[in-house]
């Protein structure tokens, strides 16, 4: 979690959050969205659709807001409102909604490391503050880095040379990874914290912004039944599972630098495992879920090398499902690579709580299905008088919404038996009507 102490995207979710963390700022006035690596893939699917739904829930005003892209690609406003578009155009979206938007977008073309392009986004920021300002004074800027984090050293050398806000607040969002390992880590941590305060600062883990991990904080500690059961006595082991069914389609370059473990698992299934085993927080206060989190990290067990697996797709898989190339046939994967796509981990915590009890963590790419959930495994009634096939019930949190719980219960009918069933709460099916928010649309609000 770096040296600098950094803000958790879910720690700062305005309901939960009794105290600003930046006092005396304006959160009205003329906003400005730039949008780093626009030309990105990463933009495309996540930024910019989140945005645009933010648009259209009315929470980015046309009369305050304007999104600016900035990458090295030389192409016109229209060639990135073109590229994006067909992103936006799904769903409900009604297509004058979709050119509304992308009429607010501005695109500058520069390179990220030098002063040029960074003053003409200045300059075109500025025009935009002038023309929205005239009977407001304050602004806002968010700098939102859709960028490999070798580059954010250098971008934000140049934003605060060139783009800083002179009346109003100036924010940078950085994703993971953030780093490759502690050192690394550190010095980007040290490197960016010379430019920026700490407030300014957002480190964003889109899996906290999904609903289903929101969700976990409260049904572990406002439902009375889980509180006697989350622990070693009743938990058998605890599985956090990611699994996609495409490869690394065209982010074979940024990937193969990182691989699966630093991709998906150090972040998105460790805040997970984080949530799922920590102790209950004093207050919702960021810094108290933040602590709370932090005591499992410290009580994690140096992982063992049995207690790894780690693997890489290949051409096989074409025979099987149709469909994928090997790993190394991407055009940006170096043919003798040995970056794993595949990697399954198990954790142990050495506290009261979680003595003996395995957390299983997998993750990987280009397999049969795509999902991403949360499995607890309960251990099996002791004394079963009914002869059960299995009474060892699991409790799953599957994060395409849904939760399900397995139960023994009577077969109907005249006999005495058992039957397998389930508890479902499916979103779809509970809450009708209801759009559950992107992750990203989440985390961009609260920013
Ligand atoms: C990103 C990873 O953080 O999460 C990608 O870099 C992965 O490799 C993506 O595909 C998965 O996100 P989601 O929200 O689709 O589960």
């Amino acid at each position: 979690m770096g040296s600098g102490g950094g803000q958790w995207i879910v720690e700062k979710r305005s309901s939960f959050r009794s105290e600003p963390l930046e006092v005396n700022v304006s959160e009205t006035g003329c906003l400005s969205i730039v949008v780093l690596g626009a030309s990105g893939d990463l933009a495309k699917k996540k930024t910019f659709p989140a945005l645009f739904n933010l648009y259209r829930q009315g929470f980015l005003q046309s009369n305050e807001v304007h999104i600016f892209g900035y990458a090295r690609t030389k192409i016109s406003d229209d060639d990135l409102r073109n590229r994006i578009r067909s992103y936006l155009e799904k769903g409900s979206a009604k297509s004058e909604e979709v050119s509304e938007f992308l009429q607010l977008i501005k695109y500058v073309s520069g390179s990220y490391d030098t002063e040029e392009g960074f003053r003409m986004l200045d300059k075109e920021i500025s025009l935009h503050e002038e023309f929205r300002n005239s009977t407001e004074g304050s602004s806002r800027r968010l700098f939102y880095l859709a960028l490999p984090p070798s580059v954010y050293p250098v971008v934000c050398r140049m934003i605060k040379l060139c783009c800083m806000n002179k009346c109003g607040w100036t924010r940078i969002v950085v994703e993971k990874p953030f780093g490759k390992d502690l050192d690394s880590a550190e010095k980007l941590s040290n490197q960016i914290g010379e430019l920026f305060e700490e407030p300014q600062l957002y480190r964003i883990d889109h899996y906290l912004g999904k609903e289903l991990v929101q969700n976990l904080l409260v049904l572990r500690f406002a439902n009375r039944f889980f509180l006697p059961l989350w622990n070693r006595d009743n938990i058998d082991n605890v599985q956090i599972v990611f699994r996609e069914d495409f490869g690394t389609e065209g982010r074979g370059g940024y990937f193969d630098e990182y691989g699966i473990i630093r991709d998906i698992i150090q972040n998105h299934l460790l805040q997970v495992l984080c949530l799922v085993a920590m102790e209950k927080p004093v207050s919702l206060k960021p810094e108290h879920i933040r602590d709370e989190k932090v005591k499992v990290l410290q009580s994690v067990m140096p992982i063992k090398d049995e207690e790894v697996v780690l693997g890489q797709y290949n051409g096989d898989e074409e025979v099987v499902l149709g469909q994928y190339h090997g790993y190394r046939d991407d055009s940006k994967v170096p043919d003798h690579s040995n970056t794993p796509t595949f990697a399954s981990i198990i954790l142990r915590i050495h506290n009261e709580r979680w003595e003996g009890v395995p957390f299983i963590l997998k993750a990987g790419k280009a397999l049969s299905s795509k999902k991403a959930d949360i499995r607890v495994q309960f251990k099996d009634v002791p004394g079963d008088i009914f002869n059960c096939m299995s009474s060892n019930h699991s409790m799953r949190i599957l994060l395409d919404h849904s939760i399900r719980k397995s139960m023994s219960v009577k077969q109907p009918g005249l006999e005495m038996s058992t039957v397998q069933s389930e508890l479902d709460l499916s979103y779809k099916q509970r809450y009708h009507g209801v759009t559950i928010p992107d992750a990203y649309e989440r985390l961009l609000l609260d920013t």
